[in-house]
């Protein structure tokens, strides 16, 4: 099976590996068919940054759901101008977002699981389809401590609903606070949301501010409960 035959091509010693070390060979092994999905949370400007140090110009691609924070565009630009790179933006197609609105309203994720889901997969999930449908492997910042969902997550795996790409995951094993240390020592620009409370950021209409004993992913479809969180785009199929 295709599936077999490439995870055997993996090799085990990455999953004790560091961050630094699963980039590392995921970009000499991939590059330039190599890309960063860039929601530009902390995780992911971490993950730019060692990228950066590795090869001159990471790719890095954003879905622009059209509902993204006015905060989230600022640093979009503040992390062109650091790094000098280009950001793929990928937009949803815009008939299937004229067909959802003017069938279930603006704000359709309110009202159902099953149209937030719909809201989702017009936004993200078939805008990353197109993202990824010409490269190799992509690269997130996930992490296993995020949510009951990621908790076996592995750095190096095979995304089948994707046609058998790689996908990796750098920071599988880092904890939060992890992340914070690494972006305040480097100076990294972030969310200024993350000053105001949020500890996940997404959608600007399915996102608030959490309290400091909250899960970090409280904050997130807060409606819903735990077991719907999740938008798509890491779903195995
Ligand atoms: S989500 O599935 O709930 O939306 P989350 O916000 O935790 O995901 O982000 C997990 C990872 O998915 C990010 O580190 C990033 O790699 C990718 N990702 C999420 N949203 C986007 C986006 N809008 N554009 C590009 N990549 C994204
Ligand atoms: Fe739509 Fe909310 Fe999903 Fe964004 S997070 S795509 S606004 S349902």
């Amino acid at each position: 099976m295709i599936t077999e035959k490439l995870l055997s091509r993996i090799p085990s010693e990455l999953e004790g590996a560091p961050a630094e070390e699963v980039l590392r060979w995921a970009v000499e092994r991939f590059h330039p068919h190599i890309k960063l999905a860039c929601s530009f949370s902390a995780e992911d400007l971490v993950v730019l940054d060692l990228l950066a140090q590795l090869v001159d110009k990471p790719q890095v691609f954003m879905l622009d759901t059209g509902r993204l924070h006015p905060e989230t565009y600022d640093l979009v630009d503040r992390v062109r101008a650091r790094y000098g790179i280009e950001i793929e933006v990928y937009f949803p197609e815009a008939r299937a977002v004229e067909r959802m609105v003017r069938e279930h309203g603006v704000n359709l994720f309110y009202q159902s699981v099953e149209l937030r889901k719909l809201c989702c997969q017009v936004r993200k999930v078939e805008p990353l389809r197109r993202a990824l449908a010409d490269t190799k492997a992509w690269v997130t910042g996930l992490r296993r401590e995020q949510s009951p969902t990621r908790a076996r997550l592995r750095k190096v795996e095979i995304d089948e609903t994707h046609g058998g790409i790689v996908k990796v995951n750098p920071l599988a094993d880092w904890a939060r606070e992890e992340v914070w240390r690494y972006v305040k020592e480097h100076n990294l620009p972030y969310n200024a949301l993350y000053d105001r409370g949020y500890k996940s950021i997404g959608c600007a209409p399915c996102t608030r501010p959490v309290g400091p004993d909250e899960p970090e992913r409280a904050g997130r479809w807060w409606w819903e409960s735990p077991e719907t969180k999740e938008c798509g785009l890491h779903v195995r199929s």
